[in-house]
Order: structure tokens, then C-alpha cells, then sequence
């Protein structure tokens, strides 16, 4: 933290080296094509409904840099997508092969680039791969799952798993296959087998799935749960430890983060980087800040998932920004996450952490934090009008690991940040025409693109206001972060920096007035506050001192 004092211009050659790089530069929108716009009345969103909203993300609207699609690929939809029966095709549910193309080439007309979700560490139980594989014990796919011999059998004379291991959605990760008369490893559901990374048989057929959807353009990818791939060669038993479920009693030592993993990850960074200005970004499964930047290269960001674990508090994010800033240093770069498809949504969780009820003041406020802290900012669809957690009852939960919460395992429904995107404030919110695929949230109360986009003082607003004032300052894209002591425990303040160039940026966590104290811009300089949350941001009423409003956010320059 620098103190409130005059903050002297500094270059940084790596950042200035990388300037330019989309990847780093850019927003990076998450869309749920399940939620995002229906076409055909099915009540599902598909992929000519994402290609009818370009112009809503590109360069006339949002301005975002960059589409995340969460996965389109045939799958029987058990953990919604995330089950995949074929990684080269696309879901005939969303559309068809050139309607995929055709999103590609319309996409990258408007400048946006489209990155896949890659769902590697399992398969669907109804892959091909998987159904030969659980035929026999012989045949070319007999290895590419992770089968192993009971450890003996129970009092009943059931056969007993081969170690502790315990699946992330619930119960035992092992299931008996009696026809191998062995069991299989999945670390998700039953009908998520994971495969055998160490088979080379497995990763050159999945290498060359990925080389597929590069050559049709793809820019990128998310690399699901990328961590668990490879597992201890010999599947020990995890360690025990004190905790509340029957996940945390364990050390995750042998069912993830293997050494080896180091080696395969070069692998497929290697083949990514043999197509020009593509990226990757690794979803690190419950892990930490330190294995994040660990794991992390450059062109290929890991997601940490400090940011979105933290409450409502001026200094628990404080110290958040300052242990990664600290922990990836000038080279690694980080990634801003608040919200995805498995978390609450970021103005329902963080309002409530806080026992606020102006979520949409939380909303504004948390999209400053987003847009203006250092790394790679993920906005997850719907966060730019404010959407909040829908309660889905229990008879239509559709989130499986949802279905079987109980006390030794708590589940979050993550239904509820997964309903469709309000476009307008009618029936069916324009997202589709027939009977939506999970049920809509409130749309009248103005909570939509339409109602947003024909009022300054909105979430939308703001979103527009920020995505554009970050898209014409390159300090606040690429420049280093330092945070300030503005003097208040409810503001937390930072400065960006590359070159000459300098922004502040405030954001008040309170819900009334702060009046802080601001570093000096340099002799005969004043800060002039150029976007914020408000349509017109508080400034600093003499040189150094500035009244922000409850909730406000601001970013101002040197002038
Ligand atoms: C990731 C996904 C999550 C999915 C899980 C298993 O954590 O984000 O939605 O259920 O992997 O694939
Ligand atoms: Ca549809």
C-alpha cells in the first residue's frame, strides 16, 4: 500500500511489452447458452439466439472483448452440459454445425472473439469411449477410464472401493461396473467417469478434438476443473482431516495437483500455441492464490477464487488485492471473477453478505471493482442489468448435486444463477416464446436490458459507463495496481499506472458518505473524475479530499 502521498510516474516494461494482447487487454463475457436467448420457442437459448445479441456485446453495444460459451456440446444434460457425450460436435438442442461456424465468422466480424469451455477430466457415461470401455476388460478403450479392483468386500460380501476417495457432487467416487466386475473413478457424478490422462491414447484423441475447433476458428478456451486430470498413479487414500462434509475430512493429496500435471499442461499449451493470439484459462478446482500463479503462464490465466469467496467488506478485498498482487507479481497476469454458473450471483451474495438491500447500489459498486482492479475481468451474463438469484422450489431443481443435498452434504442449487436473461419486462422476458427451460425472475420490476437501457441511474448504465472508460485508457487495462490509503475502512482505493499514465480508482463499501483523502497527482495536478457508478461521479472538492456517496465507485485522472 502506498501511503497519501505524491505518486510518482513509473514504467513497466513487461505490461508495455504485452500491450495490445486481447486476452489481456479485454472483457471476457460468460455466456449460459441455456439462458441467453431462445430462437425456436423450445424455452432452451441457442446459438442463432447468441448470434441475434452480438450486436448487444460487440463494439455498438456492451463492448466486451470476448465470449466464453459455457459447453454446446450433445450431452444427456445430467450436470447440465457438463457431461459430455461427443467433445467435436455441437448440441443439436442449441443449433447446428454452421450455425457454430456462422457464430464464429459473425463474431469475429464485430471484432469478438469466441472461447469453448473444454470439459477434459470426464466424459459423459454415454460417450462412445465410455461404453466400450465398461463392455470389457479388453478392447482399444478398456484404459481410458480409471478402473480398479475392490479393495475386498464388505460384511454383506459387496465389494469395497478401492480407496477413500469421495466424489465432489456427493457419496463414494467409485461405482461398480459388474460387467468388468470393477470399479470406475468419478470425482463428479456416476455419469461423469473420468478419464485416463495417462493412457497417451486418451490425450492424443483429445488433442486432436482440440486442434479441431481451433482450425474452425475458436480463440480460445476455458480448460474445466483443469487441476484433476491426473491422479496418483497408485490411488492412495486421501488423508484425513477435520471438517464439516465428507469432502473437507480429507487432504486432497492423491486425487489432484500431481506433479506430472506440470508436463502434460506444457503439452497442450504447446499445441495452443501453434495457432496465432490464442488463449487459455484454467478453472483451478479448490485451490488457492499461490497455485494459481503457479499454474499460470503467459497467454494462459488460471482462475482463483479469492474474489468471489469474499463478503461485502472494504478490507476483506483490500487484502485479497494486496496477497495477489503480491502472489503473481509484475509478470503473471490475474483474472477478476465475481460470478460464474456455479456461484450465486454477484449482487444477491454480496448485498447479502453485508445486510444491504440496495442490491442494485452493490451491483454498480462491485462492476467498479471488476473493471478496475488488474487482471482479466469475467462478467458473467445478466451481472451487466443486475440479475440477481431466482428461488427455484424444490419440485423444479434441476441442478443434480442440488437434488441430493443433505446435511453431510450442503449443496447450493445453482439453478438460481442460471435463468434466463431478462432482455425486456414482458412475459417470457424477451428470452423466449414458449415455456423456458428453468423459470424466469421478476423482469417487471425493471430489472432488463430494455427498461436499463433508457435509464442513466442503471446497472446497465454504469456497466456502459465503465466497459468504455476501461476500453479508451490502456492504464486501466494494462496498468500495474497499488492500493492507497484513503483514510476510511469502508473505501478501498487504488492506483493504475503504465508509463506517465495514472488512474485512481474509489470505491465506497458503505452505504453512507466517506469523505477520503487522496494521494496528490503530482505538483499543479488535480483529479478530475472521468466515469463511475454515478451518471455524474463525485470529485474532489479541494486538491486532495473527496465525498463519495453511499456505494459509489469512481475513477478519476490526473489533469
Ligand atoms: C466445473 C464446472 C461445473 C461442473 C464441474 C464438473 O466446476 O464449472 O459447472 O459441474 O466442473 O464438470
Ligand atoms: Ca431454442
Amino acid at each position: 500500500m502506498i501511503e497519501s502521498n505524491a505518486v510518482e510516474p513509473r514504467t513497466s516494461p513487461t505490461i508495455e511489452r504485452r500491450r495490445g494482447e486481447w486476452w489481456r487487454d479485454g472483457v471476457i463475457y460468460q455466456i449460459y447458452p441455456r439462458s441467453f436467448a431462445d430462437t425456436n420457442g423450445d424455452g432452451v437459448g441457442d446459438l442463432p439466439g447468441i448470434i441475434a445479441r452480438l450486436d448487444y456485446l460487440g463494439p455498438a453495444g456492451l463492448g466486451v472483448d470476448a465470449i466464453w460459451l459455457s459447453p454446446i456440446y450433445p450431452s444427456p444434460g445430467l450436470d447440465v452440459g457438463y457431461d459430455v457425450s461427443d467433445h467435436e460436435r455441437v448440441d443439436p438442442l442449441f443449433g447446428t454445425e454452421e450455425d457454430f461456424d456462422r457464430l464464429v465468422s459473425e463474431a469475429h466480424q464485430r471484432g469478438l472473439r469466441i472461447v469453448l469451455d473444454l470439459v477434459m477430466n470426464h466424459t459423459s457415461d454415454r460417450h462412445r469411449w465410455f461404453e466400450a470401455s465398461r463392455s470389457s476388460r479388453d478392447g482399444p478403450y478398456a484404459d481410458w477410464y480409471l478402473w480398479r479392483d475392490p479393495s475386498g468386500v464388505d460384511r454383506q460380501g459387496r465389494p469395497r472401493p478401492p480407496n477413500n476417495w469421495v466424489s465432489f457432487f456427493g457419496g463414494p467416487a467409485w461405482a461398480w461396473e459388474p460387467r468388468r466386475e470393477q470399479f470406475y473413478l468419478h470425482t463428479f457424478l456416476a455419469e461423469q467417469p473420468d478419464l485416463n490422462w495417462r493412457n497417451p491414447g486418451v490425450e492424443a484423441a483429445q488433442f486432436g478434438m482440440v486442434r479441431g475447433w481451433l482450425e474452425r476458428g475458436v480463440d480460445g478456451f476455458r480448460l474445466d476443473v483443469f487441476n484433476v486430470f491426473l491422479k496418483h498413479p497408485d490411488m492412495p487414500s486421501n488423508p484425513r482431516r477435520v471438517g464439516q462434509t465428507a469432502w473437507t475430512r480429507q487432504v486432497h493429496r492423491h486425487d489432484r495437483d500431481q506433479p506430472d500435471f506440470a508436463d502434460l499442461l506444457t503439452r497442450f499449451r504447446a499445441l495452443v500455441d501453434s495457432y496465432p493470439d490464442r488463449f487459455t484459462v484454467g478453472e483451478l478446482f479448490d485451490g488457492g492464490p499461490d497455485r494459481a500463479a503457479a499454474l499460470t503462464t503467459d497467454r494462459h490465466l488460471v482462475f482463483d477464487w479469492e474474489l468471489i469467496g469474499a463478503p461485502w467488506s472494504a478490507r476483506a478485498f483490500e487484502a485479497i488485492v494486496e496477497r495477489r498482487e503480491r502472489t503473481f507479481g509484475p509478470d503473471r497476469w490475474p483474472t477478476l471473477v465475481l460470478s460464474n454458473h456455479d456461484q450465486p450471483r454477484q449482487a444477491s451474495r454480496l448485498a447479502a453478505s453485508a445486510g444491504i438491500d440496495d442490491v442494485d447500489g452493490v451491483a454498480k459498486a462491485a462492476a467498479t471493482l471488476l473493471l478496475g482492479l488488474r487482471g482479466t475481468p469475467f462478467l458473467y451474463y445478466g451481472e451487466e442489468i443486475g440479475m440477481i438469484d431466482v428461488a427455484i422450489p424444490a419440485d423444479e431443481i434441476v441442478d443434480p448435486p442440488a437434488r441430493r443435498a443433505g446435511p453431510d452434504f450442503p449443496w447450493w442449487n445453482r439453478d438460481q444463477c442460471r435463468t434466463p436473461m431478462a432482455w425486456t419486462g414482458e412475459p417470457g422476458a424477451g428470452f423466449t416464446t414458449g415455456r423456458p427451460w428453468i423459470r424466469i425472475g421478476d423482469v417487471r420490476a425493471g430489472r432488463n436490458v430494455a427498461d436499463e437501457s433508457a435509464d442513466p441511474g442503471s446497472v446497465l448504465a454504469a456497466y456502459r459507463r465503465l466497459l468504455a472508460a476501461r476500453r479508451a485508457r490502456p492504464v486501466l487495462r494494462v496498468g500495474t495496481l497499488e492500493t492507497v490509503d484513503a483514510g476510511d475502512s469502508d473505501v478501498v482505493a487504488w492506483i493504475r499506472r503504465l508509463g506517465n499514465d495514472l488512474a485512481l480508482v474509489a470505491v465506497n463499501f458503505a452505504t453512507d458518505d466517506r469523505r477520503v483523502t487522496l494521494p496528490s497527482p503530482g505538483a499543479d495536478r488535480q483529479w478530475r473524475p472521468f466515469a463511475g457508478t454515478d451518471p455524474s461521479p463525485s470529485g474532489p472538492t479541494d486538491g486532495t479530499h473527496l465525498t463519495l456517496r453511499g456505494l459509489e465507485g469512481v475513477l478519476l485522472e490526473p489533469s
